[in-house]
């Protein structure tokens, strides 16, 4: 069932988060739906413009729909992550999304309200959820590159007036997390004592952190012993991180790294394992298996595996 993000914010706050997780194939979205099922268990499907234009728009939403049919007990939002206003726009008009993100954080403050206010306007008129990110994160999305110099954490003096102005109905934050495997190289990981001001300025608002996934060391030792070359010091949030977060009012946790980690260890080993086959059914079995795992494990995480049963539609 396809539930606004805004009613699953409303059961969790506090208590437990969702997990936001980017599909880019097939075998992610099979492995997702089937793990959320299982573990009765919320999720946010999340395409950025780069996964949706990959195929064609229609492509991974039509999956998602069909993994909806699969799996019917599958209770999750549909959203867009890191759109411009074109994306956004877009989406609203396809109404096959109930929530979409504006990244205009790159922006000074009176830009960034100026263009999410414009979004959420129209997202609205919808019922569609709107995501706002303050403060810039550090690291690569798609094609979104961001220096470790621009990368600047979320001023809590700021949060209210922009809530405030725009509308936006959650707030992504920079608070030491940053995209993709190279994360907290230097870095001192999570800022709590900002997420304590935020929450305090904005109590029971429901608060993004992307940058979510913990790039397990065994994983990147793996992809290595199986002809990968990643660096070494590749490192990620803490699973004790994660969870004490959610104390601090976050909700929804963005995961792609890992998946795409997961995805490379299985094709690796098997492509070394066995060198004779060339059947991309075999892998994509053990990526769709492999996937369920995982997810079943960050369900239990976050503490979201069984709330599907608490909640009132
Ligand atoms: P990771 O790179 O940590 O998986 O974060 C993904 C993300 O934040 C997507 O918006």
């Amino acid at each position: 069932m396809q539930i606004s993000p805004k009613i699953l914010f409303g059961h969790c706050y506090g208590k437990f988060a969702i997990p936001a997780v980017n599909v880019f194939t097939m075998e992610q979205v099979l492995g997702l739906f089937c793990a959320g099922e299982r573990a009765n268990a919320p999720f946010i499907v999340q395409i950025t413009p780069a996964a949706r234009d990959y195929a064609h728009p229609e492509m991974l939403i039509s999956m998602i729909n069909a993994a909806a049919k699969i799996y019917p007990k599958a209770v999750y939002s549909v959203h867009m992550d890191h759109g411009n206003e074109e994306h956004a726009f877009d989406a609203i008009l396809s109404n096959d999304y109930n929530s979409i993100m504006i990244d205009a954080s790159h922006d000074n403050f009176a830009d960034n309200v100026k263009r999410t206010k414009a979004v959420v306007k129209e997202a609205h008129k919808k019922g569609i959820v709107v995501e706002a990110e303050l403060g810039v994160l550090s690291g690569v999305e798609d094609d979104i590159s961001i220096d470790e110099k621009l990368a600047k954490y979320t001023q809590p003096s700021e949060v209210e007036e922009f809530v405030e102005l725009t509308g936006c109905d959650s707030l992504a934050v920079a608070v030491g997390t940053s995209h993709g495997a190279y994360k907290f190289s230097g870095g001192e990981g999570i800022q709590f004592q900002i997420l304590e001001d935020i929450q305090r300025r904005l109590p029971q608002y429901p608060i993004v952190l992307h940058g979510g996934s913990a790039v397990n060391e065994q994983e990147i030792k793996r992809i290595n012993k199986a002809g990968g070359t990643l660096r070494e010091g590749a490192s990620g949030v803490s699973p004790d991180e994660i969870v004490k977060s959610i104390a601090y009012g976050v909700c929804k946790i963005n995961i792609a790294t890992d998946t795409r980690l997961l995805w490379t260890r299985v094709h690796r080993e098997f492509f070394r394992d066995a060198p004779e086959l060339f059947d991309p059914v075999i892998p994509g079995k053990t990526y769709m298996k492999e996937y369920e795992k995982f997810m079943l494990e960050k369900f239990n995480l976050l503490g979201a595996t069984g709330t599907v049963s608490d909640m009132k539609f």
